[in-house]
């Protein structure tokens, strides 16, 4: 093979409209072609489809960086192209310096963590399902609300603004660029919200709470107290992380139940499936598709000669279809196992938020499988995201059910 076959250039855009038809078709063509190439979209970029490739290079950090260049424009350094905003704390740091950091968010997001919030997460979620439940009907999207309001309610941001961060990041990356949703979240609501996590971290410092910004802002790195732009990168990247990716997970396999009534009832019947289901829902709706690194100096990479600054696409959705490691990629087995799925990421930046993102996916599917077993779903009317080379998901899901009680008081 010559290199240009090996690495061609090749026809893909993981943010156009005709990427957004058919993410698993476009991946597929890629694996099935020369596993990697270069695409003049965006300034030009690799992309990375196969699992073989994904892995090594989310593992290699030294010629794969997630630091911030000042290559492929200015902005959050793992998306393509790159979005204004402020530097994001570890997850655009290479090792040494991003271990420091991480320390301290591994504090708060490994599983011990995790299981104290088990409360907090299943009250939310029962208060989004009473607030529709006797209807009958509702957008099954405001049920995917909860993540939004756990990670604002555990951050110790004001709960009432929920809505207002879970809109805005949503926009950013799903809706296209010079939209009127992205021009909102862009030029008014982001701001707006990035005010009130400054405001929020000042009040922390001078008056600590039982609150995840009051941890942050007494840590040190280095000897000395974290300074407010280092918890504020922390912070900012916690509500990213926290407020889209689980509510794109949760809405797709709950569209996906919709259809096949068979596994949705085996999940009713048999609750302790879900552990599994969800790991292969991750793998098979990969809610973070693709992110991105800088190349740090010139490799060959399996043929692909790359040269310092090239921009790299990693591709976890395309990895967790690659058939050379998953049988029958294409189908949801919900007892799928071993199932090493890279929805989470690969290397040192693995997901930090993953076990809190499985806790609020499986509470979230089950109320919903139990207090409305027999939802269904209109599928002429769903909305998808117009943008879906981030972050998959779902504008609208509306759906019917027998109604039901609230449980709660005052919900
Ligand atoms: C289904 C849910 C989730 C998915 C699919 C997901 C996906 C990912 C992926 C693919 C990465 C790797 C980034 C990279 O390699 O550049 C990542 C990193 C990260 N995620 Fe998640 N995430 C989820 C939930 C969460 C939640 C709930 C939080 C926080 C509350 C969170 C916080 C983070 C953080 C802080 C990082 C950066 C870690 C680092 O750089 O060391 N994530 N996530």
């Amino acid at each position: 093979m010559t290199e240009q076959q090996r690495c061609p250039v090749v026809h893909f855009d993981h943010n156009s409209v005709e990427h957004a038809e058919d993410p698993v078709g476009a991946y597929r063509s890629l694996r099935a072609g020369a596993k990697r190439g270069w695409t003049d979209a965006s300034g030009g970029y690799w992309v990375l489809s196969d699992y073989e490739s994904v892995f090594e290079a989310a593992r290699d950090d030294d010629a794969f960086s997630s630091a911030r260049t000042n290559h492929g424009g200015e902005g959050l350094s793992v998306v393509i192209p790159k979005t204004p905003m402020k530097l994001h704390i570890p997850i655009e740091l290479d090792p040494p310096d991003f271990r420091k950091y991480r320390k301290i968010v591994n504090r708060i997001t490994a599983p011990a963590a995790v299981e104290k919030m088990r409360g907090m997460v299943e009250r939310h979620t029962t208060a989004f399902i009473d607030s529709v439940i006797e209807a009958g009907e509702c957008d099954l999207t405001s049920v995917i609300g909860v993540p939004s309001i756990v990670t604002i309610d555990w951050l110790g941001l004001p709960i009432e603004e929920w809505q207002r961060y879970s809109h805005a990041h949503h926009a950013v990356l799903a809706e296209p660029q010079g939209s009127p949703a992205y021009e909102q979240a862009t030029k008014v609501d982001l701001p707006y919200l990035f005010d009130q996590q400054w405001e929020t971290i000042r009040a922390r410092r001078a008056a600590p709470r039982d609150d995840i910004i009051s941890y942050l802002v007494q840590q040190e790195v280095d000897g000395r107290p974290m300074t407010d732009d280092e918890v504020f990168g922390i912070v900012d990247l916690l509500v990213s992380g926290g407020v889209g990716t689980t509510a794109s997970l949760v809405s797709q396999a709950l569209v996906w139940l919709a259809e096949h009534t068979d596994v949705r009832q085996r999940l009713i019947d048999d609750p302790s499936l879900m552990d599994r289901a969800v790991e292969e829902f991750l793998r098979f709706f990969s809610p973070t598709q693709a992110l991105a690194r800088t190349v740090m100096k010139d490799v060959d990479f399996h043929g692909c000669p790359m040269k310092a600054g090239d921009r790299v696409l990693l591709a976890w959705s395309s990895a967790n279809r690659d058939e050379s490691l998953f049988d029958n990629p294409d189908e949801i087995d919900i007892e799928r196992w071993p199932n090493r799925h890279t929805a989470f990421g690969v290397g040192v930046h693995r997901c930090a938020g993953s076990h809190l993102g499985r806790l609020m996916s499986r509470t979230l599917i089950s109320q919903v499988l139990q207090r409305m077993p027999d939802y269904t779903v209109d599928f002429a009317a769903l909305k998808r995201y117009p943008r879906q080379g981030v972050n998959m998901g779902f504008v609208s899901i509306p759906a019917r059910f027998t109604p039901g009680k609230r449980l709660l008081r005052g919900s």
